[in-house]
Order: C-alpha cells, then sequence, then structure tokens
C-alpha cells in the first residue's frame, strides 16, 4: 500500500552538468531509494537564488535538472518531483524558523563559516539557508532524508529546529531521520584525484561519444604492474571485478587497447542515458507539466501542515 511506505525527501540543487562521479556518488541512489519510499524530490530553486542571479540561467538549470533526474531513472509515476519555488509555504515556514532561531546558532553552521572563512560577501539567505531547507523537510513532514556528508549538520538543524519549535508552540513536527548515502567512495577523475569539476578531471554523466573519447585518452596513465591505475579505477564503476582483472590481465602493459575497451564500455553505459536525456530536450513542455504536477501535490501536502503550524502560533484567526 502505497501510503504506508515513509515518506523519504531530498533536495537537488540546479548547477552544473553531471558528472559520473555525482552520478556513481549520489545521484544513483536515488533511483533504487523511489522503490522503497515514498520519493519526494524536488530542485531547489529559492536555494539556488542565493548564488544564481540570472533569470535565464536559473530557469535552464532548473529545467537541466529536472531533465537529468528523469534521465537516470526517476519515474514521476513513482516519485513526487516538483520546484521548491513551487511551495511557498516552505517560505513561509522558514520565516517563522527565523523568528525561533538565534544568530549564534546558525552562525555555526559550517556552510555559513566557510564562507566567511572565504571572505566571501555573504549573503543573508546562505546565512539563512540551513532553516529553508529545515522548511522544505518539515513542512511535508518528512521520514528519512538521505544525507552526504557535507548535508549532515544541515539535517541536525533541522532536528533541533523541529524540537524547538514543539516546545515553543506544542507538538507539531516529527523528527527526520538521516539515511546517510554512501558517497564515502571517492570516485576518482581522469587525474587520479578526485573527479570534481574544479579539478577539471570529469567525464560528463551525458557525454557524447567524442567527449567520453576525449576524457579516456586524458587519463593519467600512472601504472601498477603494467596496470594503468586510473583507467582501471573508472572503469571498476562500470564493469565487475572479475570480467575486469581478466581483462587487465590479458592485456597488461597495452595502455591503449586498455583505453579503447573503457571507451566502448562507457559509451554503453552512458548511451541508453543520453538518448533519453535527448527525447526530454525534444519534449520539454513534458517535463514542465511533470513539475507541475509534482508542485500540485506537494503544495497540497505542505498546506495540511501550514494550517496546522499557523493555528498554533496564532496567525490564523
Ligand atoms: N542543501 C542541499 C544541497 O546543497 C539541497 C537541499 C535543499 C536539500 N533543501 C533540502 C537536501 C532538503 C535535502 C533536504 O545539496
Amino acid at each position: 500500500m502505497k501510503n504506508m511506505k515513509k515518506i523519504l525527501l531530498s533536495g537537488i540543487k540546479p548547477t552544473g552538468r553531471p558528472h559520473i562521479g555525482n552520478y556513481f556518488g549520489a545521484m544513483r541512489q536515488w533511483v533504487g531509494l523511489q522503490e522503497q519510499y515514498e520519493a519526494h524530490v524536488f530542485i531547489a530553486d529559492l536555494h539556488a537564488l542565493t548564488t544564481v542571479q540570472n533569470k535565464e540561467e536559473l530557469s535552464a538549470q532548473t529545467l537541466n535538472t529536472a531533465m537529468d533526474l528523469l534521465a537516470i531513472g526517476l519515474d514521476p509515476k513513482k516519485v513526487v518531483l516538483y520546484k521548491q519555488s513551487d511551495v511557498p509555504q516552505v517560505a513561509e515556514m522558514g520565516w517563522i524558523f527565523n523568528c525561533i532561531t538565534t544568530m549564534p546558532y546558525l552562525a555555526r553552521a559550517h556552510a555559513y563559516k566557510d564562507a566567511e572563512a572565504k571572505n566571501k560577501e555573504i549573503n543573508v539567505g546562505v546565512f539563512d539557508y540551513p532553516l529553508l531547507m529545515a522548511a522544505d523537510i518539515l513542512v511535508p513532514d518528512a521520514d528519512i532524508v538521505p544525507v552526504g556528508q557535507d548535508q549532515k549538520q544541515h539535517l541536525e538543524i533541522a532536528r533541533d529546529t523541529a524540537e524547538k519549535f514543539n516546545r515553543i508552540f506544542g507538538d507539531t513536527f516529527k523528527l527526520p531521520e538521516p539515511l546517510i548515502i554512501d558517497d564515502v567512495k571517492v570516485v576518482p577523475g581522469t587525474d587520479g584525484q578526485k573527479m570534481s569539476k574544479s579539478y577539471g578531471n570529469t567525464i560528463p554523466l551525458f557525454a557524447t561519444d567524442d567527449e567520453i573519447k576525449k576524457a579516456v585518452m586524458s587519463i593519467v596513465t600512472d601504472s601498477a604492474g603494467g596496470v594503468p591505475t586510473n583507467v582501471y579505477a573508472i572503469h571498476a564503476l562500470i564493469k565487475d571485478k572479475a570480467t575486469l582483472d581478466a581483462l587487465y590481465e590479458e592485456k597488461k602493459g597495452k595502455y591503449k587497447d586498455l583505453k579503447d575497451e573503457l571507451i566502448t564500455d562507457l559509451i554503453a553505459f552512458i548511451t541508453p542515458m543520453r538518448e533519453t536525456r535527448a527525447e526530454l530536450e525534444n519534449n520539454k513542455d513534458q517535463v514542465i507539466a511533470i513539475l507541475k504536477e509534482g508542485g500540485k501535490v506537494a503544495h497540497e501536502r505542505a498546506e495540511k501542515m501550514m494550517m496546522k503550524v499557523r493555528e498554533r502560533v496564532g496567525i490564523r484567526v
């Protein structure tokens, strides 16, 4: 029975083009989670506004992210996929949370401290980011929030804030549980360092065949006993160990051959997702309709909670 499933909630900031490091690090796992949970996944466009302040860029990135998620296999029949801004109740809730939270408490958040350490000109949105995130989680009454290391503290802030609200206004929110996703596995880039856009060592998730070839050819071939370690490490993401070890034994020392094998396997792996994504790109109206539909569901759910909240705090007279 669908309604008995726990609610799992995740937000994704609409940033640039994803690479296979993002995919194997986190994205892939959402596809599995949609089977076990009633999953609600939203694109955090209001959060993105703390850094992206350009209308073409924000709206394009929002749609791109929706297409990325659908292309890797999020199924709108199973997942409520929506835009954060279609649920304005979270901004309302965020304001109420602002009023029960102290500045020194928020000043302990890592993301804010990092920004401050870099001497950035920090906007209020960056400072307040964790409370909007708390609202994202608490308004739909989520049970489970999958989080990587970098978001653990944000979930703790959401739990603290729920407790604080409950203490002041009476029991309203349940405390969401983290689901620590296994993103400790570092996906290596073409130079052997962690794959990251800032290192310029990525293989895009929806890469064209030419991009795949170029990226693989650029892999730095340090070797251990005739096995090019960086080629092997990337190959290991998409091929089982036994087959892979046999192949690398057979072609020991033949770096060009091994790279060709990796190119073939990456093309086979990426092509279906890239094609699905291209279809979506040609049917943007369909993508927009999916987001709208998800937004309606999320809005309705949010409104139920907000009726209660407004009543509790005394703004619903
Ligand atoms: N802060 C998250 C990130 O940067 C995105 C996010 C916003 C989120 N709201 C959320 C994640 C609510 C989970 C739940 O990745």
